[in-house]
């Protein structure tokens, strides 16, 4: 069954836990989607894990839109939701509408993701009327990792954790129909979900929320710049990955690759033939 904005308001009103992974590619949006996750994000996470930056700041809209339409090729049921980069809506109303319009349009996404809270309600708000669903996201942004110091806990102390409130407030009532809480203390992310009426999809933000994402390249234990402490690994692909690339390298060295069974075969009369007609001195 395709997944909808729908299905997340419903899975809010009977408890039932959403499930997100992010993906970049075809065949790994495949494998997810026949897992029956629910909905696929194009994180511009994709900046660190497919393309080696240090931030997600230098990712552009034509990454993300060419990472996008690979993706929503392979998610036969599970909603598409991409990342809007850095840039893309926090220079105008204007800006956000088309841009989100073209990762709909060029990206074939079925939602958008942004990153802040009251100073982008606007931006939710147009978007939103112009019939692009939105899930904001709220704590810590990496797109403002230059603006926090680096990658931290948010809302922690009062005054953080009232903003943090308000500002979950605030999307909502703007439009977004659901809301992506990273790195916030379990408890709050806790509270924030009671207040809300749509979902909270934590990461590093305890098992109150009403969904996980992870990273997909986190939780297969193929990423290792960083780990952030909440990326449990479900698997070692990682390490199987390189022992493959390894057993491959000593297997071609050695000649016990390809074997017979890796080749395709030919008439020996036609071989015979070019033989004494290429190879005879
Ligand atoms: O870009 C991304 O992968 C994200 C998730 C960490 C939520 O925004």
């Amino acid at each position: 069954m395709k997944v909808t904005v729908n299905t997340f308001a419903n899975a809010k009103i009977n408890g039932e836990k959403l499930t997100m992974l992010t993906a970049y590619d075809y065949t790994t949006a495949t494998l997810i989607d026949k897992a029956g996750v629910e909905s696929i994000l194009v994180g511009d996470s994709l900046g660190n894990v497919v393309l080696g930056y240090d931030d997600t700041t230098a990712v552009t809209m034509e990454d993300m839109i060419h990472h996008s339409r690979a993706v929503a090729k392979g998610a036969k049921n599970a909603l598409v939701v991409v990342d809007m980069p850095f840039m893309s809506y926090q220079t105008s109303v204007y800006d956000a509408v088309v841009n989100a319009g073209r990762l709909i349009k060029e990206g074939r996404a079925g939602a958008v993701k942004l990153e802040g809270g009251i100073e982008v309600a606007e931006a939710i708000k147009k978007i939103t009327d112009a019939g692009i669903p939105v899930m904001a996201h709220l704590g810590l942004t990496p797109q403002s990792v230059n603006a926090f110091g680096g990658y931290k806990v948010q809302g922690k102390d009062e005054l953080s954790a009232r903003k943090l409130i308000n500002d979950a407030i605030a999307v909502q009532k703007a439009g977004a129909f659901s809301v992506v809480l990273e790195c916030v203390p379990a408890e709050l992310a806790k509270l924030v979900t009671e207040i809300l009426d749509i979902p909270t999809i934590g990461i590093g933000a305890g098992a109150d929320c009403d969904g996980q994402v992870l990273v997909f390249a986190d939780m297969l234990g193929m990423f290792s710049d960083y780990t952030p402490k909440f990326a449990k690994h479900f698997g070692e692909i990682g390490k199987a990955m390189t022992n493959a690339f390894s057993d491959y390298v000593n297997e071609t060295k050695s000649g016990a690759f390809p074997a017979l069974e890796h080749t395709y075969k030919i008439d020996s009369a036609v071989i015979n033939t070019l033989k004494e007609e290429f190879c005879n001195d």
